[in-house]
């Protein structure tokens, strides 16, 4: 038995197959393009795992994945491939569309080929998992409910319109074709791997570089963040145990603004790597232009995970924080080399430094 992974070389994607093979020990079959935010670099201590293969392949590649498919007859796949930040998404929208919507429409055919022609037994136990995000929910008043599954898509960037439309195109392919898919949607992670072009590792690289920490308008947008190897326990219950054809939100109930945040993850440098001049991380923040059409707050209600699949985050903001801030000090050598070429210079053209 196998499982196939997409886009399992990215931030979430490599912890979920490093957690995976440490907690189930099935082999994995790794399907990444290696765009800028992909990186085998994060996958380096399974080099000699034969339990992981890796395939340099895009989602939207047909005849590769009929033949990864047969070769491979994996019994789920789960769905991490996506080009993922909303910045770039407004800059430039067309990959998003390229790999969100129409990879997701090739990845789906793909597997309702092989599904439909797999004997009964293995059909009734294959799954396709769609990895997706709270963002296609749009934003909240600050006396919101948090979203709940039931909640209207209004998606508000090119990003999380992108991914709204491929979760329709799953719940489709359930509705029609019967196919057996599972949708999570998750809200912001943060922990090791995470490519520094996001928030938390963006800000805690800036700080020990000197540099300035862009906070995008007032600071006091929120974000629900879960630490990530928590959201690989949630997929990987929701894999287990999740009823065909069901969203499950996944959720840290960690509301923070962007300040609160920051401010975080300032007094934990100050404390485990101070500044020579002896003062706070905090005079580094810099307030810099909002995003347009940024959304003002996110907030996922996860019970329906914890009621019927027993789901629970093992993390809290504070012992989650510590621990990221941690491993990016304990992990210079994967900082340094993803911190060069496209990446230099996409900083450059978003925040000109
Ligand atoms: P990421 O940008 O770090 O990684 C995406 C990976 O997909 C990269 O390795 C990239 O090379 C690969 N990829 C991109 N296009 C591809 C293609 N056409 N074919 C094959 N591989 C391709 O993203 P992430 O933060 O790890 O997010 C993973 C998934 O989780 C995404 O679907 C995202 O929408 C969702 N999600 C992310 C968050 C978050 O906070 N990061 C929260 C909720 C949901
Ligand atoms: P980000 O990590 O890009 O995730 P998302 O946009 O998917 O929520 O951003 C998290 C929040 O931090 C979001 O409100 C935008 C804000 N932000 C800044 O204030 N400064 C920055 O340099 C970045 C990258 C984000």
């Amino acid at each position: 038995m196998a499982i196939l992974v997409t886009g399992g070389a990215g931030f979430i994607g490599c912890n979920f197959v490093i957690d995976w093979l440490e907690c189930i020990g099935e082999p994995v079959i790794n399907l990444d393009k290696l765009t800028y935010a992909g990186n085998l670099q994060s996958l380096s201590a399974l080099n000699s795992d034969n339990r992981h293969l890796f395939v340099n392949g895009d989602i939207g590649d047909s005849a590769l994945l009929k033949l990864l498919l047969s070769k491979y007859s994996p019994r789920a796949v789960i769905n991490f491939a996506a080009e993922s930040h909303v910045d770039r998404s407004i800059h430039a929208p067309s990959e998003f569309i390229q790999t969100n919507v129409l990879g997701t429409f090739t990845l789906l055919e793909a597997i309702r080929g092989y599904w439909s022609e797999l004997p009964e037994d293995e059909r009734r136990l294959f799954r396709f998992l769609h990895v997706s995000t709270d963002e296609v929910y749009g934003s909240l008043l600050p006396g919101d409910p948090p979203f709940t599954e039931t909640n209207a898509y209004e998606p508000n960037s090119p990003y999380s319109a992108s991914k709204a439309a491929s979760d329709h195109l799953v719940r489709a392919w359930h509705h029609t074709y019967g196919l057996p898919v599972l949708t999570t949607n998750c809200s912001n992670n943060y922990g090791p791997y995470h490519f520094p072009e996001k928030l938390i590792p963006l800000v805690i690289l800036n700080a020990l570089a000197g540099k300035p920490l862009p906070i995008y308008g007032d600071g006091q947008q929120v974000r629900d963040w879960l630490y990530v190897k928590d959201h690989c326990s949630a997929i990987r219950r929701v894999l287990e145990a999740g009823a065909l054809g069901e969203t499950y939100n996944v959720g840290g109930w960690n509301e923070k603004t962007n300040l609160e945040v920051v401010h975080t993850i300032c007094a934990i440098l100050d404390e485990l790597q101070p500044r020579t001049d002896g003062e706070s991380y905090a005079g580094q923040i810099t307030f810099v232009q909002d995003r347009p059409g940024h959304d003002r707050r996110y907030a996922i209600d996860a019970r329906k995970l914890e009621r019927e699949l027993g789901w629970k985050p093992a993390e809290t903001f504070e012992t989650g924080i510590r621990k990221t801030v941690q491993w990016y000090l304990d992990n210079q050598g994967w900082v340094h080399n993803v911190s060069s070429g496209n990446y230099r210079e996409w900083v450059n053209q978003q925040y000109g430094i």
